[in-house]
């Protein structure tokens, strides 16, 4: 047991067990397997998590090689991954070795204050100016000339020479989720209103603008610990903030937010919270941005930064504690907030009164979760003073006429695969009081299958004979003889599976294998069952006082656990019996139903009575 790396807590809740491969957190909910751990933890896909794990245990993967178009595309991507690296490396050198670098782009970092760890954590840089000293360099290296037009570092002109395209400039690198360089900003230097502040890499391959928050490779374990994300606009402000003690911290590097954008930080928190610089008529046009974060069922704060500080600046002027102190008392939830700003503009005009609340409840709308939305509406009936009633009322208008257009597109769409697919799931999900029952059988094989249960039978002599059988293989005969069928689909999927391997080999029914099944429905419902804390009904405890764990009673468990579940078939199968007794009109039908009825109840009450007696021997 330890503390959960993956939600903040004082006492411990996370729990290993290196025998099953497995971990589990009892605060948070969070379990799965090796991989799934490092998939979580360092938020790689599968693929991304399989590599890690090998080269940290210098395991080699062999890969499958792919269709041609395949490798195509993957070895495209490497050489712009390549180029990209070449060339941070490459603009950090000029940046701390070369004279030019040092005079004018290392001591404008210095001159912002930015520190050595900044500079070397965000691999910030320099191009020199001049006019191909970069591509001209990186040709010598190997580099090919269409991959470096391809990554933008190089530009051709019409007559076809070459040129770089951030000369003269610093230069921000800007690095995917895994922390791989994938484009750059490079700022001018001295005021020119003829050129553009920053210019930027095109897209490419690997660098889609609209999916890519600036510093969020670095800020991601920070905002998961924190469980807040803060937003701000631009390369130095997240610089500024992280070197000042704020981790958690991403820029939308200019431009409005994306829903890309919004779901990339939703994969590490709920919250986010904007740290806005700027006048009114900046904060009420991002409002329309916001929408979108709600949209997507986050929560949103804002901080209005004091007069004329943008987050730079204002990280710079104050001590750590000081910021986080005064991010605290200025945070106001966004609904909040932006009726709080339209308010001040209505005074008592009825016309501007109606625009404002349409405004706000346009913005409640659009939280997903009903329960939210009520809360709002109570909040902003009693900040604009008005009856919560006719909020109400001019909520479900919003909500109906945004389902109206949504069902419109999806009458639009109108497809019979999508449809069959739906009914599929909802049959696949459906579940009864038999889980239960199949839930513990899957949960005994898995975590016992290969133990030994031991059985003494009188032979025709009168002697005993002892014999032995697995778990799972008792279970497996016990259950064909009966001809039991799971209910619950995801347990029949496993015990067929089981049935299967134990057939096949017998290796395979070990916990080890479900819990890595590539099925992840499986896996997760696997690492669910092995580690359940489980506990001993009352019966059992009641009675036998002395047991201190299952596995001390393993046969009892194993063959009550059993015929519970036999128990269930047939309380159901009788009620069938009584439906059909009910609906037939014909006699000879019903003596029919009624005589399987006494026999299944007699079967039943055997079973009970067997039951009673392991529970309470
Ligand atoms: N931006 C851009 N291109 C521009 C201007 C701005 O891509 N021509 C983006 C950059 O991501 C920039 C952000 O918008 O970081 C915010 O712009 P601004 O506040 O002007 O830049 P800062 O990063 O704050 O730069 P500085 O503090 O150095 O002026
Ligand atoms: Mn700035």
């Amino acid at each position: 047991m330890g503390l959960c790396p993956f939600h903040n807590e004082k006492t411990p809740s996370f729990s290993v067990s290196a025998s099953k491969g497995i971990y589990k957190c009892f605060g948070c909910g969070k379990g799965g397997d090796v991989v799934n751990f490092i998939m979580e933890h360092e938020h790689y896909n599968y693929v991304e998590a399989l590599r890690y794990l090998a080269k940290k245990f210098n395991i080699e993967i062999r890969e499958e090689e792919g269709t041609a178009e395949h490798i195509l595309e993957h070895n495209e991507k490497e050489s712009l991954y390549n180029i990209s690296q070449f060339a941070q490396k490459y603009f950090s050198d000029c940046l701390h070795n070369h004279n030019e670098g040092k005079a004018v782009g290392l001591s404008y970092f210095i001159e912002r204050e930015l520190n050595d760890e900044s500079i070397e954590k965000f691999q910030l840089g320099y191009c020199l100016d001049s006019w191909n000293e970069f591509t001209t360099n990186a040709l010598k290296n190997g580099y090919s000339i269409d991959y470096l037009i391809k990554s933008g570092l190089t530009v051709e002109r019409p007559g076809g020479d070459h040129f770089d395209r951030f000369r003269g400039r610093v230069i921000f690198p800007i690095h995917n989720l895994s922390g791989k360089v994938i484009a750059f900003a490079g700022r001018i230097l001295k005021k020119d209103p003829n050129k553009p502040k920053y210019i930027n890499s095109p897209e490419n391959d690997i660098y889609n603008k609209s999916k890519v928050l600036y510093g969020l490779f670095f800020a991601k374990n920070t905002i998961v610990k924190e469980n807040n994300c803060y937003l701000v606009e631009g390369y130095t402000d997240v610089i500024s903030l992280f070197q000042n003690g704020i981790q958690n911290v991403v820029a939308s590097s200019g431009t409005s937010l994306t829903v890309d954008q919004i779901r990339l930080i939703k994969r590490f928190t709920n919250h986010i919270t904007i740290l806005f610089d700027g006048d009114e008529a900046g904060l009420k046009a991002s409002f329309r941005g916001i929408d979108l974060i709600l949209e997507q069922g986050m929560n949103v704060n804002v901080v209005l930064l004091p007069a004329n500080e943008d987050p730079d600046s204002f990280a710079r002027k104050y001590r750590t504690a000081e910021i986080k102190d005064f991010i605290v008392k200025n945070s106001r939830d966004f609904i909040r907030f932006k009726t709080g700003l339209l308010i001040e503009e209505v005074k008592n005009d009825p016309v501007k009164k109606t625009a404002l609340i349409h405004e706000v409840v346009s913005s409640i709308s659009l939280i997903p979760n009903e329960i939210k939305r009520g809360e709002y509406i109570k909040v902003c009936a009693q900040l604009v003073d008005v009856d919560e009633q006719a909020l109400i009322y001019e909520l479900n208008r919003e909500l109906r006429k945004r389902f109206k257009k949504r069902s419109d597109k999806i009458a639009r769409i109108d497809d019979p695969v999508q449809d069959e697919y739906t009914t599929v799931q909802q049959i696949e999900y459906k579940t009864d009081d038999s889980e239960y029952h199949e839930s513990e059988i899957i949960r005994l094989i898995l975590n016992y299958g290969n133990e030994k249960l031991v059985f003494e039978n009188e032979n025709e002599f009168g002697h005993i004979e002892t014999s032995s059988i697995s778990v799972a293989g008792f279970i497996i005969n016990d259950l064909r003889h009966d001809e039991i069928v799971f209910e619950t689909s995801i347990y029949r999927h496993i015990y067929e599976e089981i049935v299967q391997n134990y057939e096949v080999d017998v290796l395979k029914i070990g916990s080890q294998y479900f819990t890595s099944h590539s099925d992840p429905q499986i896996s997760k419902v696997a690492i669910e069952l092995l580690s359940k804390q489980h506990e001993l009904s009352e019966n059992w405890l009641k009675n036998k006082i002395y047991v201190n764990c299952e596995k001390d009673i393993l046969k009892e468990v194993i063959i009550s656990s059993v015929l519970a579940l036999k128990a269930k078939k047939i309380s159901k199968d009788l009620n069938l019996i009584l439906k059909k007794i009910k609906n037939s009109n014909n006699v000879e039908e019903q003596l029919k139903y009624l005589k399987e009825h006494s026999y299944l109840k007699e079967i039943l009450m055997e079973i009970n009575k067997i039951l009673g007696r392991i529970i309470s021997q």
